[in-house]
């Protein structure tokens, strides 16, 4: 059982490598922002809420975050859990630990993606993701096997309103003042933290992010 947290700005490549390696290792990819994404598409209430802070490249508040925090744990697979997006502040972090705690699955390790700003802004104006399935491609450096359509599932393929440039700046420095800071916080735990270099092909990043896995 291997709990990792995936962490990196955004369009650092966490989605990309997390659902990779969840085929990989028969994990469970767990994403705050593709069950964000689907209450808003959905029009549940907690969508309703979300969408503002999402659209404006905010953070959803905690208190609505640390509720699906719960849901998403369980039904974990035996192999362990992904998480992609989440914790981004110092309660959701907080919370996280004290979940596996409790399940006593504690956390394997972090993964920290680093990539510079002005390649995630040129990655996300290409960045194009089935709505259905969560799966990312790119104009630019992925591109689906049909043109705009899922390989894996046959839906079109959107460009996320937060993918917008002025968003995606906000998106950026929202991760630099609130979550950037969660690396010091995991740097002085006993969870093991791993950079690695995110700004190179899609399956050097992978290849890293396996070996430095926990044996
Ligand atoms: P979320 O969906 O989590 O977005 P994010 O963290 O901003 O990350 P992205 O999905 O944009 O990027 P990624 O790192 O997954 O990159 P990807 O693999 O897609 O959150 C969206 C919003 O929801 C937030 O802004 C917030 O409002 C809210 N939210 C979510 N979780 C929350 C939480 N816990 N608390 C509060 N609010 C929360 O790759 C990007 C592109 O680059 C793709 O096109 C891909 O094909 C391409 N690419 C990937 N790797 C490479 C590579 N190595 N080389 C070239 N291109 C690459």
């Amino acid at each position: 059982m291997m709990n990792l947290v995936l962490f990196g700005p955004p369009g650092a490549g966490k989605g990309t490598q997390g659902t990779l390696l969840a085929e990989l290792r028969g994990m469970r990819r767990l994403s705050t922002g593709d069950l964000l994404r689907d209450a808003v598409r959905e029009g549940t209430p907690l969508g309703v809420k979300a969408r503002e802070y999402m659209d404006a490249g905010e953070l959803v508040p905690d208190d609505v975050i640390l509720g699906l925090i719960r849901d998403m744990l369980q039904g974990s697979t035996e192999a362990g859990a992904i998480f992609d997006g989440f914790p981004r502040t110092l309660p959701q972090a907080e919370a996280l630990d004290g979940l596996l705690s409790d399940l006593g699955q504690p956390l394997s390790a972090v993964m920290v993606l680093n990539v510079d700003d002005e390649a995630l802004v040129r990655r996300l104006s290409g960045r194009r993701s089935c709505p259905r399935d969560g799966s990312v491609y790119n104009v630019y450096t992925d591109r689906p096997k049909a043109e705009n359509i899922c390989d894996r599932c046959g839906e079109p393929l959107v460009h996320r309103a937060d993918d917008e440039e002025s968003t995606v700046r906000r998106r950026l420095q929202v991760y630099q003042d609130q979550t950037s800071p969660l690396v010091a916080y995991y740097e002085a735990s006993a969870t093991p933290v791993h950079h690695i270099d995110g700004d190179r092909d899609i399956a050097d990043v992978q290849t890293d992010l396996v070996a430095a896995l926990p044996r």
